[in-house]
């Protein structure tokens, strides 16, 4: 079943040079592995005649000046506030400069890859090369192995670490295939409650908000009226990642569970994205993976229609090697962004056309998909597993995503400080700092998710109304987690935390260096990041309990940020509505405006994120990395959005 490893390892019989000789290159270690890799096995030296698609990520230029662009287009006190870039502008500033590309190829060149095997990227930014190990091995100052995954019996080549001579270093962002080996498939943030809940007869209404949070429980909470225009520009996007299909019962949700009118026959847009399907009545539903775009979809709809929503479905879903992951989707809004031929990032991406049985047997895909104003992820992935240079570029896209005025938001995770394990409800920490830090389901060092760990999204973490199930919409939220006699599997926290790899961003110093030095967490460094220096999660927060769900016919209350993302974001997408009534453009990036206003929050002070053995961190009066500023205040947040050009 995994054969990715033949697709990477054609042969090579006689067209393939001998190794390269290296020169005197005066080689520096340029990325190493943190740790003993999670659930890989190092097997025997790869073979030297094996043929690797081999990519090296060309630096780009101006990203020093990320910040200032962004927060150029995005903060409120800024006189160029919302003047997007266009796809052509982002492209060009950032397009590595011809002195890096001729860095890079004159090295390549002096060490036997000729110009004739090079290809570029259609934004440039990456070069590829057919190579064999051996060369590989010559190019890199390394040694392949194989790997074999402990699970899957999956395979990969990879090195441990790999150095650059210093004088290209400078041009070269990583290049692939060298330490990357997770693959990781993005985890949906559900916590699907069980079935005995429904039906739900009796508890629609503002009497019963605390036993079903229906959408006219959310209108009243966070003061926000039906939508009511159509502009054919404002569209929001959901990204759901295959195996994860869409098969929301979207008719009998619109009929038990909105009490605005909406048609039985509204439907998402589709987009498919390298082979991605909707799911059938044969699909496999074990694993109840159409209940996150079942939530995703209803929820969604119940707030924004008439309001257009796309379905963005990434990846074939045929094996775990070809899943979908958050690249695959940004190559197909970003042909600029794209690698050039076959899989993105080989080893960590899947491949394309998909070697697996009955796999997508298309190419990559590259630009077209269209872009939607606002972006909604309920998955995330495990910081510590994925390599920094990769975060590093992948954050620096949704950056661009945010000049070119599109809102993007990721659910914060249900691990609390913890994380999710590689495909499971279990929860996973890291070892200390001086051992890794690597993913270890003993540890007790905290863990933080990517992309939220990313300063250029807007991260969403839990909420539930206090006081139990007899609370109502005027005792206020606090954050998830309290434990519920009706279901335990309601006890479940909102993720949050301090990143390892990004830097506090300029919009949020403030309010967090507030909580650190106010209310001091009572843990080292050995546990978290906290030099006051780090990025920190989440953003903002929502109800994350008990959203009715309806899926294969039967009501369910759903919870988990999963839920709070998708409330957020359709809270966005109306926001955007008001904007473009009034003739003005979409938000794009969020955070500058909402951190320069907490009064437009709900601040929420009750509630922790217990985990990895510890009691996480607690709310506190302002931000705090539980609960972010709070839940939105739809008409304050409207004339502050509404004021702005
Ligand atoms: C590498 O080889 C594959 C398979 O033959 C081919 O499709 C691809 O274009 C080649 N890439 C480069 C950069 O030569
Ligand atoms: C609907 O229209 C009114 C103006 O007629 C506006 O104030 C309101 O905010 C709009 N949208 C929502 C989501 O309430
Ligand atoms: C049903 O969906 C599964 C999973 O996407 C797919 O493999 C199968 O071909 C589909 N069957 C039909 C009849 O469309
Ligand atoms: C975690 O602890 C349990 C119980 O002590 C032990 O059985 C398991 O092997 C440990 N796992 C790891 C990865 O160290
Ligand atoms: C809710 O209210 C009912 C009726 O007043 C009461 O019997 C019940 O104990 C309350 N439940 C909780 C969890 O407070
Ligand atoms: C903490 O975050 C800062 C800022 O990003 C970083 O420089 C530092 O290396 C991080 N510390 C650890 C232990 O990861
Ligand atoms: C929807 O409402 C109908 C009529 O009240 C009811 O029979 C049915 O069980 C409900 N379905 C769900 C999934 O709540």
């Amino acid at each position: 079943m995994h054969s990715s490893l033949l697709l990477a390892a054609a042969v090579c019989l006689t067209a393939c040079s001998a190794a390269p000789a290296t020169g005197n290159h005066n080689f520096v270690l340029h990325e190493k592995r943190d740790g003993t890799p999670h659930q890989w096995t190092k097997r025997t030296r790869a073979h030297p005649a094996e043929v690797l698609p081999v990519r090296i990520g060309l630096t780009q230029s101006n990203l020093h000046k990320a910040e200032e662009y962004i927060l150029d287009v995005s903060d409120p006190e800024s006189e160029n506030f919302g003047k997007h870039w266009s796809a052509e502008k982002i492209a060009n500033t950032f397009a590595p400069s011809k002195k890096t590309q001729d860095g890079v190829v004159d090295w390549l060149v002096k060490s036997g890859i000729d110009v004739g095997r090079h290809q570029y990227s259609t934004g440039r930014n990456w070069l590829e090369i057919n190579a064999t190990v051996a060369e590989t091995e010559g190019l890199f100052n390394t040694e392949y192995h194989y790997y074999e995954h402990d699970i899957s019996g999956g395979h990969r080549i990879a090195c441990d670490e790999y150095h650059l001579p210093q004088s290209v270093r400078e041009h070269i962002d990583f290049a692939m295939p060298t330490i990357q080996l997770e693959g990781m498939r993005p985890m949906p943030n559900i916590m699907p409650q069980n079935t005995a809940v429904a039906p739900f007869t009796g508890l629609t209404g503002l009497a019963n908000c605390a036993r079903l949070y229906t959408v006219e429980c959310l209108r009243a909470l966070y003061q926000f009226g039906p939508g009511n225009t159509t502009a054919e520009s404002n569209a929001m996007g959901i990204a759901e990642f295959a195996d994860f299909l869409y098969l929301p019962d979207l008719a009998t949700f619109f009929k038990n569970f909105t009490t605005q009118p909406i048609p039985a026959d509204t439907v998402p847009q589709f987009i498919s994205i390298d082979g991605g399907q909707t799911a059938n009545a044969s699909y496999d539903q074990a694993e109840g993976a159409g209940v996150e775009s079942a939530l995703d979809f209803q929820t969604s709809y119940g707030i924004i229609y008439p309001q257009k929503l796309r379905l963005y479905q990434v990846g074939d879903g045929v094996n775990m090697d070809s899943v979908g992951t958050f690249n695959i989707f940004l190559d197909a809004l970003d042909e600029s962004y794209c690698s050039y031929l076959g899989g993105d990032a080989p080893y960590v991406d899947p491949a394309y056309p998909d070697p697996n049985e009955g796999g997508y047997t298309g190419p990559l895909q590259c630009g077209g998909a269209p872009l939607s104003n606002v972006l909604s992820f309920s998955y995330n992935q495990i910081e510590a597993a994925l390599p920094v240079s990769y975060q590093t570029r992948q954050c620096h896209e949704w950056m661009k995503m945010g000049l070119q005025g599109v809102s993007v938001l990721f659910a914060s995770g249900d691990s609390g400080v913890a994380n999710r394990y590689n495909s499971g409800y279990e929860n996973s920490c890291l070892t200390a700092p001086d051992v890794g830090p690597y993913v270890d389901s003993n540890g007790t060092r905290f863990s933080p998710s990517f992309p939220t760990n990313c300063p250029w999204i807007t991260a969403v973490g839990g909420t539930m109304l206090k006081g139990g199930l007899n609370a109502t919409i005027h005792d206020g939220e606090q954050a998830v987690g309290q434990p519920d006699a009706t279901d335990p599997k309601n006890d479940f926290y909102s993720g949050g935390g301090f990143s390892n790899v990004f830097e506090l961003p300029r919009y949020q110093s403030k309010a967090v260096s507030r909580y650190l030095t106010e209310y001091p967490p009572p843990y080292t460094s050995d546990i978290f990041n906290n030099s006051g220096k780090a990025r920190a999660y989440p953003d903002v927060s929502a109800i994350g309990i008990k959203l009715p769900t309806v899926w294969l016919g039967e009501g369910l209350a759903v919870g988990g940020t999963s839920a709070s993302t998708p409330i957020v974001a359709s809270i966005v997408t109306l926001l955007n509505e008001a904007r473009i009534a009034k003739g003005k453009g979409p938000i794009g990036f969020l955070n500058p405006t909402m951190y320069a206003h907490p009064e437009a929050f709900n601040d929420i002070t009750v509630g922790g994120n217990p985990g990895c053995g510890s009691d996480g961190f607690a709310c506190q009066p302002g931000w705090d990395p539980v609960t972010g500023l709070g839940s939105p205040n739809y008409p304050k947040l409207e004339e502050i959005f509404l004021r702005l050009p």
